[in-house]
């Protein structure tokens, strides 16, 4: 599986988390009773009075296994079935006992249906327990589920049946042991209309005609597996390839735009199959099928043999969906989604609570795999500031969680989806990445490959995969505690920051460490530590390639230290961001840092350590340990920088600042932008070149974005000029006609809205031309136009004062001066109340925060409970606002300064030979 709105649902299952904690109940199976086969019929469509339903009919084989007491029941998992019959066989598939429905019990909350038997089970001998049962073809997107689309062309409404199983939710389809643990060889029979076809993980052996113009499809028997990975489609689809080897599997109207997936997934295969030294074959599954639905939970999910993904993933429209970050987006999926076939469906987790085991693999290899497949796209680098950087936050306060939860933690459906966060994922792909460097590519692959082969068809915990990579770690057991150093990340939460100082002029370097915390006092342990693994170069012999640790600091010593010979000048730590830590610096080292990365090719200073300095610095100042001013002053270096990596680390974290700014001083951010990215623009403008590679194109994109949106006027300019000569390309098309419709081409970017037909570009074009800057033309005209949905709306309002952040003021004072109108035109004051609030986000002044007060005063009784609402906002608006005034002083006034005639040069041209004079007296020391 593989998510990325992961904050809603970060959000959302930390809550349930929350609400579960205090129940006491067992969600969980005996282990003394296992399947061992099932063999399942669906029904599908059988009644035209019952379109919904479906009838089921499954044996299940299966065992008593534990011999230390009599086993006069069996319980399984059943959500949401109507049990007809329960039939019981004995070994020689005599029938023993018909059970009498009644006597079945199912605790509505913990999913266990329990049969009673007449007889203890003999141990370690086959019975099969039969239920011909039916079930709800569900609306959502959990178990058997039915979803539609309008075939191109003749306007008709196509149904797709198919199934989403993981978690918990193959009970919805038949009554199973569903956990993970629970392994077992599955055969399955769909029975469906002619006109239909069925997939599903295996080949399809034989279809038998049945009455009524209806077919039974067999298929083989699958490997041993979960339940959570069973699946199968009902469809009308064709198949791009060999139905019963490797094909892509889609309406047969995208046939034409599915030849890139197509040709990733067939290219990823011989990678793995290299890197494991296991082929998929091997695994057990002769079938390898990519299948698109127009709905899903997810983007992906990793059923064995028959991978399924939102259509937007596998489909490139030409000119509309095939820019490079859609290629991005479809190659990483796909790479994700293939390392499942080893990484969680031959070797599963033994329960949710180390989901990371399937996660932090498939993370880690959809960035790493797929850059030795398509470096243009320089995922080893994107890896650090998409995933590391982005999940540092995360990690960083209460709501986190460690990778490895206690087993017993993790029982409901929502405690099981709170593990699937983005934590698992992110920080899981992070420490496995960082495994791999600090132990060294070859003996990393050597040990995955001994654990994919042990545990072939098995079940897994940490400790099953720690043993393997103990058995290849390089270093000498006196150097690192491997069991500490394993635990560290993966039971413990959140990460360390290390201080670093120079003394005995600079040839001593002293480390310490400090848990990093986003809010000390949220209630985060602040003395957790850390194994770490250190990293370093210096000036005397910069290496940016050899990730090997020279040591580890060990969380039972408080220092760390380090002896020259020779003075340093600079020094970085943890190369390349390959460790799971950020490194704070002292103000010398830093400023050397800084002289250093003006240097030409910036002293060689790898591209993830100029994005990890911009982030920790950002992320040190949000907290208070370095002033803004001084991390505005450190990334002037910026204006020589052009690389994409370290331009999105700095906007990724501006954007916290930028946002708390007032009106009056966006003049003056709006120069410092413009100054500092001086050579990022001149060399990318906003015209596409030849020698451009990915990441110019994105860089270019994320420029123009943040420059035309603080009214730069060379990118208004080259904008203009631009998009009315050609059509930009899908990478840019949004940012480029927001960037017009803000200033003479908002009405053109309205006509291209209302002539698309494409709905994704509909929906692009319409956040567009809500650039504008004429809000009340675009608010009377076309927000509060009948014909808008309610997404629409609420899209347009928040685009209009995100873009253009000087007119927060005025968009709020027109909404508010009819709010009846716009509770009309939203439908409900609850909704209004929540885009005032949202609007409110954006207030960084008294005057605004008086504005909303007044408002509340007048208004609060329109809105009925929803004014609570209004009352957090008013709150929030308070806390923003004491923030900046607690954080942004200095940086307002440096900023303003700066642009009094060239004050940077005054004030950084004394510093800088200060500090020259410094390291002179170094050298000469
Ligand atoms: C599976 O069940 C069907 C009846 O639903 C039966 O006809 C078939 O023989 C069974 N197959 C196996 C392998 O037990
Ligand atoms: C199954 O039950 C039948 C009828 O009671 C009996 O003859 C047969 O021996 C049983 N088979 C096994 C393996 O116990
Ligand atoms: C028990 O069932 C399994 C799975 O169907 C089968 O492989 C095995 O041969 C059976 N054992 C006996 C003794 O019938
Ligand atoms: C499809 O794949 C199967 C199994 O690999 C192979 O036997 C068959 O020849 C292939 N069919 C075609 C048309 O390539
Ligand atoms: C969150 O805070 C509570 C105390 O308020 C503490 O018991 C808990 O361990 C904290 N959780 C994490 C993950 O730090
Ligand atoms: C603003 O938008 C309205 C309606 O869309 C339009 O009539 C008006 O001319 C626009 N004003 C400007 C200055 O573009
Ligand atoms: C507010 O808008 C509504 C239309 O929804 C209109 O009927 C009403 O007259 C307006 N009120 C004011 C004070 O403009
Ligand atoms: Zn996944």
């Amino acid at each position: 599986m593989k998510r990325f709105r992961f904050h809603f649902w970060f959000n959302a299952s930390f809550i349930l988390l929350c609400v579960s904690v205090s129940s006491s109940l067992d969600y969980r199976l005996e282990r003394d009773v296992v399947p061992l086969f099932y063999n399942l019929t669906i029904r599908l469509l059988a009644d035209e009075a019952k379109p919904n339903t479906f009838n089921g009919d499954v044996s299940i084989t299966l065992q008593a296994v534990k011999t230390d007491k009599e086993i006069k029941e069996i319980t399984l998992h059943s959500d949401g079935l109507e049990i007809e019959e329960c039939l019981f066989y004995n070994e020689s598939g005599v029938l023993i006992s018909t059970i009498d429905t009644n006597q079945l019990t199912l605790d509505r909350t913990t999913q266990k249906l329990s049969v009673l038997l007449e007889e203890a089970l003999a141990l370690n001998e086959n019975y099969t327990i039969r239920f011909k049962y039916s079930g709800e073809i569900g609306s959502g997107v959990e178990g058997l589920f039915a979803t539609t689309y309008i075939e191109e062309g003749s306007g008709i409404t196509k149904s797709v049946y198919l199934t989403h199983m993981q978690a918990i939710n193959a009970r919805l389809v038949f009554p199973c042991f569903d956990e993970p643990a629970f392994k077992a060889k599955f055969q399955l029979h769909i029975e469906r209309p002619s006109g239909y076809n069925a997939i599903s993980n295996t080949k399809q052996i034989s279809s038998s005609p049945e009455s009524n113009n209806r077919y039974l499809d067999h298929f083989e028997v699958t490997p041993v597996m979960s339940t959570y990975l069973l699946t199968f489609i009902v469809s009308e689809y064709t198949a791009r390839g060999n139905e019963s080897d490797y094909a892509v599997v889609s309406r047969p109207e995208f046939y034409d735009n599915t030849e890139f997936s197509y040709n990733v997934g067939e290219r990823v295969l011989p990678v793995y199959e290299g890197l494991f030294q296991q082929t998929y074959k091997e695994l057990g599954n002769e079938l390898l099928q990519h299948a698109t639905t127009p709905s899903f939970r997810h983007n992906t999910m990793e059923n064995w043999g028959l991978i399924i993904y939102k259509d937007a993933v596998l489909v490139q429209k030409p000119g509309y969906t095939d820019g490079w970050s859609d290629k991005e987006f479809t190659i990483r999926n796909i790479v994700h989604e293939t390392s499942h076939m080893w990484f969680g469906d031959s070797v599963t987790l033994s329960w949710w609570s180390h989901v990371w085991l399937n996660e932090g693999f498939a993370r880690y290899y959809e960035f790493f795999v797929a850059h030795e497949l398509y470096p243009e796209y320089q995922l080893d680098q994107q890896f650090v500031v998409r995933k590391l950087q982005h999940i540092f936050p995360s990690d960083a306060v209460n709501s986190t969680q460690p990778l490895t939860s206690p087993e017993e933690s993790i029982q409901t459906s929502s405690d099981i989806y709170f593990k699937f966060a983005n934590i698992p994922f992110a920080k899981g792909g992070s420490i496995v990445r960082m495994w791999r460097n600090a132990m060294g590519h070859d003996n990393f692959d050597a040990a995955i490959r001994d654990y994919l082969k042990q545990h072939h068809l098995g079940n897994t915990e940490p400790q099953d995969l720690f043993y393997h990579l103990k058995q290849y770690w390089p270093v000498k057991s006196e150097l690192v505690n491997l069991d500490q150093f394993l635990y560290d990340f993966t039971e413990q939460v959140g990460f360390p920051m290390i201080v670093v100082n120079a003394s005995f002029e600079n040839k001593q370097i002293r480390v310490e460490q400090n848990r990093f915390l986003l809010s000390p006092g949220d209630g985060s342990d602040p003395n957790i530590r850390y194994t770490i693994p250190i990293t370093y170069t210096t000036n005397l012999a910069p290496d940016f390639q050899n990730l090997t640790p020279i040591g580890y600091f060990s969380k039972v010593v408080d220092v760390y230290d380090i002896w020259f010979d020779e003075a340093i000048d600079w020094i970085v730590f943890n190369l390349k961001q390959s460790n799971y830590y950020r490194v704070f610096y002292d103000a010398p080292l830093l400023n050397s840092l800084q002289l250093a990365l003006h240097k030409s090719d910036h002293s060689g200073i790898a591209v993830e350590n100029r994005a990890q300095i911009v982030d920790d610095l950002f992320s040190f100042a949000r907290v208070g340990y370095v002033d803004y001013e001084e991390v505005f002053q450190f990334i002037e270096y910026l204006s020589q920088e052009v690389e994409f990596i370290p331009w999105y680390s700095t906007y990724q974290s501006l954007q916290l600042v930028a946002n708390r700014l007032t009106p009056d001083q966006l003049p003056n951010f709006a120069k410092y932008l413009s100054d500092i990215t001086s050579a990022v623009f001149t060399k990318l403008g906003a015209s596409g070149k030849n020698s451009d590679s990915v990441l110019d194109v994105y860089n270019r994109n994320q420029q123009v974005a943040w420059l035309c949106k603080y009214q730069i006027k060379s990118c208004q300019e080259q904008v203009q000029v631009l998009y009315d000569v050609q059509k930009p390309i899908p990478d840019y098309r949004e940012t480029f006609y927001c960037a017009a419709a803000r200033t003479e081409g908002y009405i053109k970017i309205l006509e291209l809205y209302r002539e698309e037909t494409y709905p994704t570009e509909q929906d692009l074009l319409w956040r567009a031309a809500s650039c504008t800057r004429n809000y009340t033309g675009h608010y009377q005209n076309e927000i509060l136009s009948y014909s808008r949905t309610l997404a629409e709306k609420k899209t347009a309002i928040s685009q209009m004062y995100q873009q253009n952040p000087d007119l927060v003021t005025p968009i709020f004072i027109m909404l508010s001066e009819n709010i009846t109108q716009l509770s009309e035109a939203l439908g409900s004051w609850a909704e209004t109340a929540q885009v005032i609030s949202d609007l409110a986000d954006y207030f960084t002044t008294r005057e605004q925060h008086q504005l909303l007060s007044d408002f509340y005063d007048e208004n609060h009784l329109l809105f009925g409970t929803s004014a609570e609402t209004l009352i957090t906002a008013l709150n929030s608006v308070e806390s923003n606002l004491q923030w900046a005034q607690q954080r942004l002083g200095r940086l307002v006034n440096f900023l303003s300064l700066r642009n009094i005639g060239g004050a940077t040069q005054t004030k950084a041209l004394p510093m800088v030979a200060l500090l020259l004079g410094l390291i002179l007296i170094c050298i000469w020391s």
